[in-house]
């Protein structure tokens, strides 16, 4: 008996060992295979029949117990299928579908130490989240990280990247085969050579460090995880239990699908702040831009910005305009010490030029708010400090939103921005806000993982180059901002700061923006964020009937829709509040031109459409602030010419109207007639969806 019971285990332990399982997603386009044979752990990924990632190894290094690379021996596996739809807090689309299979493998070392874990697997039809999951057992207890060695074999392609920095994602981007990466921030993405794009990055990042994406070898086109250290080179201090962040690949058959997809989002727990009734998107004017272009200063002196009178202007031109916000930067005191070593702020002290109480009850006045600023400079100590009270203070102000920043080097010596201490510092920031009710925006911030699903006072995050490189460096070119939504944007919405009119700003020739004036317009579409500003400075707004668009456009959708987009090249966007669209087309540097069908429309419905758009003689260079506008009547029935000058853009709002109210104007015909004869027809686009 007892040699058959033994027989029987070895047969069941050599069948557990040697297996292959699969999970796909719940319409079948993604497959992925987990191989446990010969000792090996690897995953594999495909889309349809396209392979997206081949067999790549799983695993760990520690500095202070053996390394976790197998032989393991598969004990058991649960799956299940989750279909559910939730309703974030704000976003994109109102309502969100979260579908997917998962597979959850119960694996344990078969030598000693014998330690054991879970990874699990949620295969969408967009994709695919793994992550590692320790409980806490006897062989393990005490966690020091020193390589997460997650690989991911890709069949090579080119690569839309930024550098795997560790304290900052302000770059602009390498379009590179993927051998020429040397190390790579995420979002990476990446067209495949095999035809589909897809982007590799991280979700629900906490009590971890950021994952970049580094060589593994020789192989050009074999990627693992290179983790940011602390200052003694280990990556991850814990102890079971505990679970790292998702590893994502979204994946989709145009580049299109990548900025509909909510992957990242649904990779993220539900929602934890009971009442929200205190959060909502924010647009919002600021005393900001006047110091980049070195007009004003955040000090305390002869050209200071934060003063009561010009605070007191902002907030009465954000009242006249209907923008609900005002920020403030360089309203306390402490901004000489700014990027001149330690940074030492008081976030309790205005600037004896800045009355924050009389401000504060000013713009309640005039129903409006001001936004709170806090520099940290990388000073976490002292910001740390001062963080329950300088929150508790903009509560008690009636100041609901606070721009933090992190423009320094971190202290304490040694830590980087984008490590573990500093994960965990970004996260509290959110949840002493959260309990003051208070919603954030980041600058230099950790990367978005799609927190805010879980913490949606967390509205927005800088976490690229913004605007402001154009205020005082060589700036973005016209194609970065073609990039960005298929890049950075896929993680979370991003606070560009879109908006400036005066392009070509008097610093004698230096700096600039290198776009026209509707292609920033066409940003509030194209580039979305909940918190929104319109950056310039209010007086290049006046007798501004571009203006218009800024004050019109929401910050908060109910259905997104992407109808024409090149990585690098061109987009075209749709976005649906209630019953009303805005179309927002940007292009590069090129000239170009597109038709849009408005079957998106509801049918039947008549429209009043407002088109701003680049006028003939529009051009980036010597014209940029040249803009044609025009009211015409439009249905579903119709389409929509985009004529775009080099680095310009085109922003639509297509309001819900009785047909009696747009009898009078223009059919769109002739808007797009008109459109045609502008300019010499450019070669043909490839459209990349026709509805
Ligand atoms: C860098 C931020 O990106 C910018 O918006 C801010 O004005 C400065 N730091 C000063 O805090
Ligand atoms: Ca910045």
């Amino acid at each position: 008996m007892r040699t058959i019971i033994y027989l029987l285990a070895m047969l069941f332990l050599a069948s557990c060992t040697n297996q292959t399982q699969i999970v796909t997603s719940p319409d079948g386009a993604v497959t992925v295979k987990i191989i446990t044979d010969n000792n090996v752990l690897q995953y594999s990924v495909n889309f349809h029949d396209k392979q997206v990632v081949l067999p790549s190894s799983l695993g760990f290094k520690f500095a202070n117990q053996p390394d976790l690379l197998g032989p393991f021996i598969l004990q058991k596996t649960e799956r299940r299928n989750v279909d559910e739809t939730w309703k974030p807090v704000w976003g994109l689309d109102s309502m969100i579908h979260n579908h997917f299979n998962e597979l959850r493998l119960f694996f344990k070392e078969k030598l000693e130490p014998q330690r054991r874990f879970v990874l699990v697997f949620r295969v969408y039809d967009d994709g695919v989240g793994f992550r590692y999951e320790f409980r806490q057992q006897a062989n393990m207890d005490k966690v020091a990280i020193i390589s997460e060695e997650t690989q991911f074999r890709l069949p090579g392609g080119m690569a839309w990247w930024i550098p795997g920095d560790y304290e900052s994602y302000e770059f602009l981007y390498n379009h590179t085969p993927l051998a020429k990466i040397d190390s790579a921030n995420t979002p990476v993405t990446i067209e495949l050579k095999t035809g589909p794009v897809i982007s590799i990055h991280e979700a629900a990042l906490y009590d971890y460090a950021d994952m970049t994406l580094t060589h593994a070898g020789k192989d050009s086109a074999l990627f693992k995880s290179k983790l940011v250290p602390w200052p003694d080179g280990i990556k991850v201090k814990t102890k079971t239990p505990f679970r790292t962040p998702w590893r994502v690949i979204m994946i989709g058959a145009h580049a299109g699908d990548l900025m509909e997809s909510h992957l990242i989002q649904n990779l993220n727990e539900p929602n934890k702040i009971k009442d929200t009734s205190w959060i909502h998107p924010v647009k919002y004017v600021g005393i900001w831009w006047g110091m980049h272009i070195g007009k004003w200063s955040w000090y305390y002196g002869p050209k200071h910005g934060a003063t009561t009178e010009r605070t007191k202007q902002y907030i009465d031109f954000a009242s006249t305009h209907h923008i609900p916000g005002v920020l403030v930067e360089g309203w306390n005191k402490g901004w000489k010490t700014w990027l001149k070593g330690k940074n030492v702020q008081d976030y309790l002290k205005p600037y004896p030029d800045y009355d924050l109480k009389f401000l504060a009850d000013y713009a309640k006045k005039k129903g409006v708010f001001l936004i709170g600023h806090h520099e940290s400079g990388g000073n976490i100590p002292s910001y740390e400090e001062q963080m329950e009270e300088a929150f508790s203070l903009c509560e008690h102000l009636g100041i609901p939103a606070v721009k933090t920043g992190y423009a320094g080097k971190i202290h304490p010596e040694g830590m980087h921005h984008h490590g573990q201490w500093m994960v965990r510092h970004y996260q509290k920031v959110v949840e002493v806000a959260a309990r003051h009710h208070i919603m954030i925006d980041a600058h230099e911030p950790i990367k978005d993982t799609g927190i805010s699903r879980t913490w949606p006072n967390f509205l927005s995050r800088e976490g690229a180059r913004g605007m402001e490189y154009n205020a005082w460096s060589d700036g973005n070119p016209p194609e970065h901002t073609l990039i960005l939504p298929f890049t950075r944007f896929l993680s979370g919405p991003m606070d560009y700061t879109p908006g400036i009119f005066n392009l070509k700003f008097e610093d004698n020739g230096k700096h600039r923006v290198y776009t026209t004036l509707a292609k920033q317009l066409a940003y509030y579409v194209t580039l979305y964020s909940p918190f929104q500003m319109a950056a310039d400075l209010i007086e290049n707004y006046e007798n501004q009937p571009a203006f218009k668009f800024i004050e019109d456009v929401p910050v908060n959708w109910d259905e997104t829709r992407v109808l024409k987009a090149k990585i690098g090249d061109y987009l075209t966007v749709a976005r649906r509040k209630g019953q009303n669209w805005y179309v927002g087309s940007i292009t590069d540097e090129k000239a170009r031109h597109w038709k849009i069908s408005l079957k998106f429309l509801k049918r039947g419905q008549s429209y009043k459409a407002l088109i701003f758009t680049d006028a003939l003689n529009t051009d980036w260079v010597n014209n940029p602030t040249t803009i044609e506008i025009g009211a015409y009547r439009v249905t579903a029935d119709d389409s929509l010419c985009v004529m775009l000058s080099p680095s310009g853009g085109q922003a639509v709002e297509m309001l819900a109207a009785q047909p009696e109210d747009v009898r009078d104007l223009k059919p769109i015909s002739t808007f797009n007639q008109a459109q045609k004869k502008k300019i010499k027809p450019f070669d043909a686009v490839p459209v990349y969806r026709k509805n």
